[in-house]
């Protein structure tokens, strides 16, 4: 039955977790997949995450299934924290909100809702975007291709190119935008090419989707999730799907959202419906704990302030870790200019190295980040971060 199945290749990030995992290297280093560690290397466990599963633990429920669209409080919390709790969308039940595994699911939920809705469409993703993007929509059944995005030679977007392609593309596209902190360059859009992108998606009638799995982690909760209130001014119905995996280090409970915009409360009536539909025929409904959890902090104003001050904590740490790496290449003898590390915003650091040279990372320093040169800046700490340098420096020289 099996014997002309190919065998697939690694993930190009999550593969690398196994790769790592494998390596016997006494100094190795995970910059691969992106998860924040602590100063200590350690995954954290917040707070405030500790005390909502006490208090959840001190009244014990038994599970029963959720409804398919998940926990009414959690689809709540994420309608409030994406688009304001006193917004004239949320106010006036515009939004359609469904608990997803992850924002992977957010995203798989929305591809397969769109795919039904409009097979023949187009998706644009960014040039370069986080791996699983084109695999994703391409999975659903979409013909996948890109719109430019990062310039090397200037260290940032090539947003002329970028507006060029989106005023090109046909109605009906669907553009993949990053939120904030892009995956994987950390270049961001300024608001004002933010509304640039925004007239041309208006202009062509193009469907935006915003993955915004990092919301927190640039400048802060309100200052990243801006842009999602400049696509609600602009009369736009659109997409977005959310993640708590990072800015509640909840990575392995799945919690995420997909959230749709429409018109009127009729319209998010009808299309959480089909939601529903596209929930039901892929695993039928999600789990309990993750969102329990974050519907708890979410829900509790003193919880939630803690909440925002631990993802502050993450931010500023990252921030300082960014600078650490521009002045430990620099002492480790690396000529070129890094300091663009400190101009990225997020996890990651696209680091201008070839793939050659991250393949080198890993097989002779145990430096694990992926072949397109992206390292996860979240992971470094004063332990791990002389040895990245050194070996940095080493595959520059
Ligand atoms: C990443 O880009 O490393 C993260 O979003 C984790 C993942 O699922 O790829």
């Amino acid at each position: 039955l099996f014997s002309r199945i190919d065998m697939a290749p690694r993930d190009p990030i999550l593969g690398l977790n196994e790769q790592f995992n494998a390596d016997s290297h006494p100094s190795k280093v995970n910059l691969g997949v992106g998860v924040y560690f602590d100063e200590n290397g350690k995954l954290p466990l917040l707070k405030c995450v500790q005390s909502a599963e006490e208090k959840l633990m001190s009244t014990p429920k038994a599970r029963g299934y959720l409804p398919i669209d998940g926990i009414a409080a959690y689809d709540q919390g994420v309608k409030n924290l994406v688009f304001g709790e006193s917004s004239e969308a949320v106010t006036r039940g515009r939004v359609a909100t469904v608990q997803a595994l992850g924002g992977t699911g957010g995203l798989k939920i929305g591809a397969d809702f769109l795919h039904a809705m409009n097979p023949a469409a187009k998706v644009l993703i960014s040039d370069p975007s986080w791996e699983n993007h084109r695999a994703l929509f391409g999975r659903a059944g979409f013909t996948v291709e890109s719109y430019p995005y990062f310039d090397a030679a200037r260290a940032g977007i090539n947003f002329e190119g970028m507006i060029a392609a989106l005023t090109a593309a046909e109605p009906g596209t669907i553009v993949v935008l990053h939120a904030c902190c892009h995956n994987p360059t950390g270049y961001d859009l300024t608001p004002a090419q933010w509304d640039q992108v925004i007239a041309a998606v208006k202009e062509r009638q193009l469907v935006a989707f915003l993955d915004m799995a990092y919301q927190g982690f640039a400048e802060g909760l309100a200052q990243d999730g801006a842009v999602i209130a400049r696509f609600v001014a602009a009369g736009l119905s659109f997409f977005v799907s959310t993640s708590f995996s990072k800015s509640f280090s909840l990575y392995g409970e799945r919690v995420g959202a997909l959230s749709v915009l429409c018109s009127d409360k009729d319209e998010a009536a009808r299309v959480l419906s089909q939601l529903k539909v596209t929930i039901r025929t892929n695993y039928s409904n999600p789990p309990t704990h993750g969102a329990a959890v974050v519907a708890a902090v979410l829900g509790d104003a003193a919880l939630r302030a803690q909440w925002d001050e631990e993802l502050g904590a993450m931010r500023v740490r990252i921030k300082a870790m960014r600078q650490a790496l521009v002045e430990g290449l620099k002492a480790a003898g690396v000529t070129r200019d890094m300091s663009f590390i400190t101009t990225q915003a997020g996890m990651f650091s696209y680091s201008g190295l070839s793939k050659e040279q991250m393949v080198r990372l890993r097989s002779e320093f145990g430096v694990y980040g992926t072949d397109t040169g992206r390292m996860c800046v979240a992971a470094l700490n004063p332990g791990n971060i002389g040895h990245v340098c050194a070996s940095i420096a080493k595959v520059l020289a």
